[in-house]
């Protein structure tokens, strides 16, 4: 079959990518708000960009209803940082927990029992729970459609810091078993990592 974007509805194209696009990482982004509300999502448009300098790429879609700014986006606008947190598998319930739609004075990490600490070189604070995390400047801004429904906003962070807890690491490498990684497919569907092979 043929799938030609401006014939159909966008849900539908949303609904290809994110079939074709798998599995994919999820970047569990915590954020503080100009008012010092701590803020907690899960994004799974999510790559890296470079490694010298180290740079990674979300992309936060706008609201079909209003709001139409994500809290997540307003508070990289408001504050330039943010901090992007691995989800073990073990730790998906709550993630789906801080992915509910609430408002700005709504704190996730209360609403899904994780523990905000403090980041070390930005202001918002990372996921104790969560055993690597990578502190985020935001570098750029870029809109990406016209500000109708299924737009997005791409934000590229560079990374300034990595935290790395000892039970991830096989020396100075990441086991990734350890890490035990959630990936993303579509719809609610997740996948790990069954089997690890080289090539
Ligand atoms: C696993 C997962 C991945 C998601 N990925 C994205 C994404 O890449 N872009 C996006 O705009 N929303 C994504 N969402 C939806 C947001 O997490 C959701 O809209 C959330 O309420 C935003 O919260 P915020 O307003 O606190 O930023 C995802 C949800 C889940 C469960």
């Amino acid at each position: 079959m043929i799938f030609d974007p401006s014939d159909h509805p966008y849900r539908k194209t949303y609904h290809l990518m994110t079939s074709l696009i798998v599995p994919r990482p999820v970047a569990w982004i915590s954020t503080v708000s100009a008012d010092g509300v701590n803020n907690l999502a899960p994004y799974s448009y999510f790559t890296g960009v470079s490694s010298n300098p180290p740079v990674l790429a979300v992309s936060i879609a706008r609201r079909r209803d209003k709001p139409h700014v994500k809290d997540t986006l307003a508070n990289i606008r408001d504050t330039g940082f943010f901090a992007v947190n691995s989800v073990p598998v073990s730790l998906g319930n709550a993630m789906v927990v801080t992915a509910q739609d609430e408002p700005p004075e709504t704190d996730e990490f209360s609403l899904a029992g994780l523990t905000p600490i403090s980041c070390e070189k930005i202001s918002c604070p990372r996921i104790k729970e969560s055993p690597a995390a990578m502190e985020c400047k935001m570098l750029k801004w870029v809109d990406v459609g016209e500000n109708h429904p299924g737009s997005s906003v791409l934000i590229l962070g560079e990374i300034l810091l990595f935290h790395l807890d000892d039970g991830i690491m096989d020396g100075d490498r990441i086991n990734l078993s350890k890490l035990d990684p959630l990936g993303r497919l579509n719809n609610n569907f997740y996948t790990r990592l069954s089997e690890i092979f080289e090539l």
